[in-house]
């Protein structure tokens, strides 16, 4: 498949997912394929299934705040289908991050799904650092809502977000809003 080339940002990357909340995993694969591709989206899906703990706009807001140091990489919300994001995009690509071999079985069938979708549209799997292999949005989320400690899992920006979003859902006294390490 050749890549589409678009104008004076190059080859245009996709980086979709929930994000809900952005982890140090999700930001490993950020900066490794912003390494690779000249211009990388990543791009909020404001619609899953699951109703979301963090609304989009907030979600996008931390990753604004979290890849400022990324000068190629743009922040983006969308709705619907993927593949119709990706061609409104003009991108070829779409990033997925791979941490283990469950991944791979949905992932993969996402990929043909979505080249199925809209032709000329491939995924390329990165694998997650060994470090991050473990981390996922929803582990994040629950060991939080259990008063667990996050902050190895979750850039600071984010760990404050959850901790002010706790604070506003339960108020002062709840268990989410005990200081965490
Ligand atoms: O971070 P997630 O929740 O694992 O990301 C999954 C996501 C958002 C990338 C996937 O659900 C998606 O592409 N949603 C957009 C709607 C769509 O295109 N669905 C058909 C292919 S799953």
């Amino acid at each position: 498949m050749a890549a589409r080339k678009t104008g004076r940002d190059g080859f245009v990357a996709v980086y979709p997912g929930s994000f809900d909340p952005v982890t140090n995993g999700h930001l490993d694969i950020v900066r490794r394929a912003a390494a690779i591709y000249p211009h990388l989206v990543v791009a909020v899906v404001a619609n899953p299934n699951k109703t979301p703990l963090l609304r989009a706009a907030e979600r996008v807001a931390l990753l604004h705040e979290v890849c400022k140091g990324l000068p190629n990489v743009e922040i983006d919300c969308f709705e619907g289908l993927l593949v119709d994001y990706v061609r409104r995009r003009k991108a070829s690509v779409i990033i997925k991050g791979l941490r283990i071999v469950s991944d791979f079985e949905y992932e993969f069938s996402m990929a043909l799904l979505n080249r199925r979708l809209q032709g000329g549209v491939d995924t390329m799997f990165l694998p997650a650092s060994l470090e991050y292999a473990y981390i996922s949005s929803s582990s994040v989320r629950e060991v939080f809502s259990l008063g667990g400690d996050i902050s190895d899992f979750v850039p600071s920006a984010v760990l404050r977000a959850m901790r002010r979003h706790a604070r506003g859902k339960s108020g002062a006294s709840s268990p989410l809003t005990r200081r965490r390490a």
